[in-house]
C-alpha cells in the first residue's frame, strides 16, 4: 500500500486543545531558527508549527530583543503559530519564562531536554536533565502549573541506547502535563554521528497518549513516509534539511515546486532580512552558519562555504553566491548533512 505524503502532512492535529493545520514542523534550532529565518519559511508557508531557536528561561523576562538569550521576534511575527523553546533547570524560573510566552502569545512552551552541548549539560540544563528524571518531571509540572498554553517536551533517547529509559521518561512527562513530545532517538553523547534508532519513536508513540513528533536525519521525502509509516509517531519535525531548504514544507505538504531561482533567491531573502533585524555584522554571523547547511545542496558546496564565509558584508555574499549560482552548479537530491556536525 502506498503512503500518501502529501494527505498524512495536511492533516490537522489537535494539542494541548489547539488545533495546527499541518505535521510537518521546524525543529528548534540554535542561533538559526531565529525571527529571521521564520520569516522566510512562512513565505513559503506549508508547516504546522515553527519552533523558536532556545531561549535562556532567565533571559525571558528581559523582554522580546534580549538577542543573547534568543527571545527575539519582529514586529509583525505572527506568534500564534510559533512554539518557543526554553532550556533551564530550575522549575520556578522555566515556570516564570512560561507565563511570560504564554502572555505574548505563542502557540505553546517547549522544554529544552535534549542539547547535549558541554556548556548546556554543565548547568544541569538540556540532556543533562535526562539523567535526573524527577527534576526533569518536576519542570514540567512547574511549567504547567504556571501556564495553559500547549507544553511540549523535546528529548533524546538518554545517556545510554535504552528505549525502556526514554519510554519510562514520555509516560513521566505525559503525567507531568505535557501536551505533545518531540523525540529524537539517539544518545545524549551523539552528535549525529550514529544514525537515530527511529523504532524508539515507536515505543514512544505506543507509550503516551499524546501527540508524537519523529525527529532525526529526515533529508527526504522518502525518510519521511518511512518513519511515518513505521513508527506510527503523528509528526515529523525537521531541522537540517530546513535550512537547506526552507521551502521543503510547502513543496512536501502543499506541493510546491521551486523555481529554478529558488536559491538565490531565498539566501537573498533571508540575508536581507538578517540585516534589517540584527544589523550587517550579526547578520552576517548567523548567515554563515546557515550557510554550513544551505550550500550541502551542491555538490561542490564546500568550496561554496569557504568562499561564504569570507565574505566581509551582506553585499559580498550575494555576489559570492550569485557568481557561484551562474556557473549552474550540479545539486544533489539528498544533501550531504554529516559535512557539518
Ligand atoms: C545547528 C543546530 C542547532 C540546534 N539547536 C537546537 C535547539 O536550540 N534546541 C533543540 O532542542 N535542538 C536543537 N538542535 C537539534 C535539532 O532540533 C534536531 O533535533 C536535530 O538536528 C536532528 O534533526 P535533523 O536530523 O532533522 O536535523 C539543533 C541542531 C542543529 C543542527
Amino acid at each position: 500500500m502506498t503512503f500518501d505524503l502529501q494527505a498524512f502532512l495536511r492533516r490537522p492535529l489537535t494539542i494541548g486543545g489547539r488545533s495546527i493545520s499541518g505535521r510537518l514542523v521546524l525543529a528548534p534550532l540554535s542561533k538559526l531558527g531565529n525571527t529571521a529565518f521564520r520569516q522566510v519559511v512562512r513565505e513559503y508557508g506549508g508547516y504546522g508549527l515553527l519552533f523558536s531557536e532556545m531561549c535562556w528561561a532567565r533571559s525571558v523576562p528581559c523582554g522580546n530583543g534580549h538577542d543573547l538569550g534568543g527571545f527575539m521576534w519582529r514586529r509583525d511575527e505572527n506568534l500564534g503559530e510559533v512554539v518557543c523553546q526554553i532550556f533551564g533547570s530550575d522549575p520556578e524560573a522555566m515556570g516564570r519564562a512560561a507565563q511570560i510566552i504564554a502572555g505574548e502569545d505563542f502557540f505553546g512552551v517547549d522544554l529544552n531536554f535534549g542539547c547535549c552541548v558541554a556548556a548546556v549539560c554543565r548547568k544541569g540544563c538540556g540532556a543533562a536533565l535526562l539523567k535526573t528524571p524527577r527534576r526533569a518531571e518536576a519542570i514540567v509540572a512547574a511549567v504547567r502549573r504556571a501556564t495553559a498554553i500547549p507544553l511540549f517536551v523535546k528529548f533524546r533517547t538518554g545517556w545510554q541506547d535504552d528505549p525502556a529509559a526514554a519510554v519510562e521518561l514520555a509516560r513521566r512527562f505525559e503525567g507531568a502535563g505535557a501536551d505533545a513530545l518531540t523525540f529524537h532517538p539517539r544518545v545524549a553523547p551523539d552528535r549525529r554521528t550514529r544514525p537515530p534508532r527511529w523504532e524508539h519513536i515507536g515505543a514512544v508513540k505506543a507509550a503516551v497518549g499524546i501527540p508524537v513528533f519523529g525527529n532525526g536525519e529526515v533529508l527526504a521525502a522518502d525518510d519521511c513516509a518511512r518513519m511515518l509509516r513505521t513508527t506510527g509517531c503523528d509528526g515529523v519535525a525537521l531541522g537540517r534539511l530546513a535550512l537547506a531548504q526552507p521551502w521543503v514544507f510547502a513543496a512536501w505538504t502543499n506541493g510546491y515546486q521551486p523555481p529554478p531561482g529558488i536559491y538565490r533567491e531565498c539566501a537573498e531573502r533571508l540575508l536581507d532580512l538578517l540585516a534589517e533585524t540584527y544589523g550587517p555584522t550579526v547578520a552576517l554571523r548567523r548567515f554563515h552558519r546557515f550557510a554550513a547547511y544551505y550550500t550541502a545542496n551542491f555538490t561542490f558546496g564546500h568550496a561554496l562555504y569557504g568562499r561564504l564565509c569570507k565574505a566581509e558584508t551582506p553585499e559580498a555574499a550575494k555576489r559570492i553566491l550569485a557568481d557561484f549560482l551562474d556557473t549552474a552548479p550540479q545539486t544533489i537530491a539528498r544533501p550531504n548533512m554529516n559535512r557539518f556536525r
